[in-house]
C-alpha cells in the first residue's frame, strides 16, 4: 500500500521484473500519473477511489488474454452491485457504467512470448467517493462515482475486499477452463451486445451491431456492410 505513487501498474511491473509471484496486489491512496486505456490520463485523487493493480501469470495463449479482461469486468460489476445495490453495466471490453456514465475501468497490460502469456498486470480504477466537483469539467457528463449514484459515501475497504474475492473466483474459473459460464454472465450484464456501436481501432473506425462474444472474449461485430468482424481491442462508442 502506497500513500502516493506514479501508477500502481508501474510499481507492479517493477515487482514482476524482480520475480515476485502472481497474486501480488498494490494499492495507492493517490497516483500522480494514473493511466487509462489508449494512452488516456486517469485522475486518481487521494482517498477518493480504489486505485490498484494485480499481477497475474496465467497459463494462457496471448489471444486468450481477453478472457481475463472479461473476467475482471464481470467480477468488478458483481462486487459493485453487492456492495452498493446499484446496477452496473459493462461496456466492452471492460468499462463499468452506471446509468450510462463510467464509474470504473481496467487497464490490462500484458507481456507475452509468441505462444504464451508471461504476465498480465490488471490495473483497476474505481471512482468511489468523488463528488461531481472533483471530476474535471470535461469528464462530468460521462463519468460518475458510487457516492454520486448512491447519495452516500461508500466504504473503500469493504469494496476492495469484495472486488478481490470476486476476482479470485473468476480467475479460478478461467484457469479451470470454465470461461464459457463467465462469458454468459458477461453477456447478460453487458450494455454493448445488441447495440449499434462505432469502434475506433487505431486509425480505423468501424460501425455495426455488436452481436456476441466469441470463445476468447473478442467482440463479434456485424458491420454496416453485413460482414461479421472479430474485434479484440478498441474504443467503443454506444450509438442510440
Ligand atoms: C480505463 O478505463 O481507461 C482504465 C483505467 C485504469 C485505471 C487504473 S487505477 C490503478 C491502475 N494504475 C494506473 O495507472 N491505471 C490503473
Amino acid at each position: 500500500m502506497f500513500e502516493k505513487t506514479s501508477s500502481t501498474n508501474d510499481v507492479i511491473e517493477k515487482l514482476a521484473h524482480d520475480g515476485v509471484k502472481e497474486g501480488v496486489v498494490v494499492f495507492a491512496e493517490a497516483q500522480t500519473k494514473g493511466r487509462g486505456r489508449l494512452g488516456r490520463k486517469w485522475i486518481s485523487p487521494a482517498r477518493k477511489g480504489l486505485w490498484f493493480s494485480v499481477l497475474l501469470r496465467p497459463d494462457l495463449r496471448p489471444q486468450e488474454a481477453t478472457q481475463l479482461t472479461v473476467a475482471s469486468a464481470t467480477a468488478l460489476a458483481r462486487a459493485i452491485k453487492a456492495e452498493t445495490g446499484l446496477s452496473p453495466e459493462i461496456k466492452w471490453p471492460n468499462d463499468i457504467l452506471i446509468g450510462g456514465k463510467k464509474v470504473a475501468g481496467i487497464l490490462t497490460e500484458m507481456s507475452a512470448e509468441l505462444d504464451r502469456v508471461k504476465q498480465i498486470i490488471l490495473g483497476i480504477g474505481v471512482d468511489v467517493n468523488l463528488t461531481a466537483a472533483e471530476f474535471p469539467p470535461e469528464l462530468r457528463k460521462q463519468a460518475t462515482s458510487l457516492r454520486i449514484e448512491t447519495g452516500k459515501p461508500v466504504s473503500r475497504p469493504d469494496l476492495a475486499a469484495r472486488i478481490l474475492s470476486e476476482l479470485d473466483r473468476d480467475y479460478a474459473r478461467i484457469c479451470d477452463g470454465k470461461f464459457e459460464a463467465l462469458a454468459d454472465e458477461w453477456e447478460a450484464g453487458c450494455a454493448t451486445i445488441g447495440r449499434e456501436v462505432t469502434i475506433q481501432i487505431g486509425g480505423r473506425r468501424v460501425r455495426g451491431t455488436a452481436e456476441a462474444l466469441d470463445e476468447d472474449g473478442a467482440l463479434l461485430l456485424r458491420t454496416e456492410h453485413g460482414h461479421l468482424e472479430r474485434i479484440s481491442g478498441g474504443d467503443v462508442t454506444l450509438e442510440k
